[in-house]
């Protein structure tokens, strides 16, 4: 078997991952919890060359050949899968998206899902959900999450083989979306990755490693329990914190634009005359929308009428990483 294709779906942190105690294995300071977004994709197929003449990984995305760091970060992650399958053959990585990357709608998730599946499976591994989740962990922190479906929780653990994401509960046990709106498709400056090292220079990190298991509690039983107000104050309030480390960082971020603000803003109002609706921003100037499914069309009529929105998509709970093709 030298070939397989994969699907994986971008995820929205309703407990965000920022910090890691261990940078290089990716093992985060704190557990996160999020929700799969169905509709939108990662697909990345992968084939291991046989021919001798293979001196280096290559990698597209979207039609267009990507070079240095990208391929660089592919090709230490597929490192990782040649010495776990014992071989030594370079890749030929295919990849399409069909939402923008770089903006705060995890690309990176869906991307190290989908490639973790399809390269350990064209190099003849056949893992298992625990296994296939560290693996994709090791190219990027929040794409241990995109493997199982729907509501997955992260651990937050002292070792590589604990350190894994695991399905809270399924895409259909409750009815939310996730209307993102698109306020900026330029690649954001500073990457999670930099952002990550530089958390613990916050000097409110430490108070906000210290309330996260309290904040999974709070949010895994809203999940469980399809509490919308208590999941709502509990993401609003996590995602806020999480942007109040980057901002007081040693090289503070600003990710918000003014339209970010307007968003938080008409969202809240909107939820204190009832509507099941709060935001999340992940690192990156656009802003999810987790709300009820009823609620959609009403959030999509709120947000229509604000300036500096470029786009609005509505994502639902979306399923597991899986296979598409091997051959
Ligand atoms: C703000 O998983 O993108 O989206 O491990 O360096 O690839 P790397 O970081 P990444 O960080 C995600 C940060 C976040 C919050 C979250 O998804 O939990």
């Amino acid at each position: 078997m030298t070939s397989a294709s994969a699907l994986a779906h971008p995820n929205i942190a309703f407990i965000k991952y920022w910090g890691n105690r261990d940078d290089s294995l990716r093992l985060p300071a704190n557990g996160s919890i999020s929700m799969n977004l169905d509709g939108l994709y990662t697909r990345t197929r992968v084939t291991w060359r046989q021919e001798p003449g293979a001196a280096e990984d290559s990698l597209s995305l979207n039609g267009a050949p990507i070079h240095g760091k990208a391929l660089q970060r592919v090709s230490e992650f597929l490192d990782i899968v040649r010495q776990a399958a014992r071989m030594n053959l370079r890749a030929e990585v295919v990849s399409e998206a069909n939402f923008p990357s770089g903006t705060g709608i995890a690309s990176s998730a869906s991307a190290f899902a989908a490639l973790a599946l399809a390269a350990s499976r064209a190099a003849g591994l056949d893992l298992d959900e625990a296994s296939l989740s560290r693996l994709a962990r090791r190219g990027s922190g929040s794409a241990c999450r995109s493997i199982p479906a729907g509501f997955v929780e992260w651990f937050a653990a002292d070792s590589d083989l604990d350190s894994v994401a695991r399905s809270i509960a399924a895409p259909d046990h409750w009815q939310l979306a996730d209307v993102i709106a698109v306020i900026s498709t330029e690649h954001k400056s500073t990457g999670s990755t930099e952002g990550h090292a530089a958390a613990a220079s916050s000097p409110l990190q430490a108070a906000r490693l210290e309330g996260a298991p309290r904040r999974l509690e709070i949010c895994r039983c809203a999940i469980l329990e399809r509490d919308f107000p208590s999941l709502a104050e509990i993401v609003e309030a996590d995602s806020n914190l999480m942007h109040a480390i980057m901002q007081t960082c040693s090289t503070p971020l600003f990710y918000w634009q003014p339209a970010t603000l307007e968003v938080m803003r008409l969202i809240r109002q909107a939820r204190a005359e009832g509507l099941p609706a709060c935001y999340t921003i992940d690192a990156g100037p656009n802003v999810h929308v987790i709300c009820e499914l009823g609620a959609v069309d009403e959030v999509l009529r709120l947000l229509g009428y604000l300036p500096g929105i470029l786009d609005l998509r509505v994502a639902r709970a979306g399923g597991a990483a899986h296979l598409v093709q091997v051959e």
